[in-house]
Order: C-alpha cells, then sequence, then structure tokens
C-alpha cells in the first residue's frame, strides 16, 4: 500500500521533470551572416526576440510588445534605444542583467542586438 502510494509520487515527479526539461529546450536559430553586412531587424533581430522574449513581452502583457510588427514601435515609444549612446541603451542593459532570468540571450545574440543599435537602428 505505501509503496504504491510511493510509486505514484516518484512517477508525478519524474513527468513534472520532464515537461520542466522539454518547456526549456529553444528553438534552433539560423543567423545570418552579418560581419560585412548591416544587422537587419527583420531577419537577424525578431528571431531573437521571437525565440526569448515574446512569451513575456507581448500584447497581453503589462509591458511593451516584441512581437513581429509591434518591436520597432514599441522600442522606441518605450524610449529602450539609445542611438547616440548603444550602450547606454536600457534594452542593452537589461538583458546583459542576465534578463530574462531563465533563458538570457547568449554573447553572439547580444552582440547582434548591439551592432543593429550602433548601426543606428534601423526598421530593416
Ligand atoms: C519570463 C518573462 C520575460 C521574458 C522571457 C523576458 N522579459 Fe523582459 N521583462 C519582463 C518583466 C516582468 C519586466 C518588467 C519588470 C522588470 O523590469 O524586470 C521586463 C522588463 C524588460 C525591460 C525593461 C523595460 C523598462 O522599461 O525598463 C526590457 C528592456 C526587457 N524586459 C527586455 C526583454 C528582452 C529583450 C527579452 C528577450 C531577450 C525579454 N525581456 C524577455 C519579463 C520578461
Amino acid at each position: 500500500m505505501i509503496n504504491n502510494f510511493l510509486n505514484i509520487i516518484l512517477s508525478f515527479c519524474f513527468f513534472i521533470i520532464i515537461i520542466t526539461l522539454m518547456s526549456c529546450t529553444k528553438k534552433y536559430i539560423e543567423y545570418t551572416e552579418t560581419s560585412n553586412t548591416s544587422v537587419s531587424l527583420k531577419n537577424n533581430i525578431q528571431p531573437i526576440f521571437d525565440n526569448s522574449c515574446i512569451n513575456c513581452h507581448n500584447q497581453q502583457a503589462n509591458t511593451f510588445n516584441l512581437k513581429t510588427g509591434y518591436s520597432y514601435k514599441s522600442l522606441l515609444d518605450n524610449n529602450l534605444i539609445n542611438i547616440d549612446k548603444p550602450s547606454n541603451s536600457v534594452l542593452l542593459i537589461k538583458i546583459n542583467n542576465n534578463h530574462p532570468f531563465e533563458g538570457a540571450v547568449n554573447i553572439y545574440e547580444y552582440g547582434l542586438i548591439k551592432k543593429w543599435i550602433e548601426e543606428g537602428a534601423k526598421d530593416n
């Protein structure tokens, strides 16, 4: 009887762990070569937002919207980009500060976003 009960509890824990692990898997992003070309919001930056940010930053949430078609205006309207001093951009400071905690951008993605701002943060 006790054994049966333990078995059920253990199976349940196992199940929760598997679900948690599955939900952490990120989609693979195919990065486009950008060393000689300018960084494109549409091709380089938006996929990062789609993969790491829009779960929380969307039209339902009480924050700004990073979904396709809204991200550019949202970033500007909320003063999250500083074109004169790119490294002072709230966007960069925030994501450099381990945000979001569970799934922060990697150094390559951070570099792309920084380069995009340095190039004038165009809606390209
Ligand atoms: C798990 C949910 C979640 C994810 C995923 C997430 N954010 Fe956030 N973000 C928040 C919340 C909640 C706030 C407001 C509270 C705070 O500042 O921490 C916030 C605040 C911010 C701010 C500061 C806004 C301001 O006006 O100060 C920026 C910039 C930001 N997020 C960018 C991003 C970017 C870029 C991504 C993707 C790389 C991302 N966030 C992913 C939940 C999230």
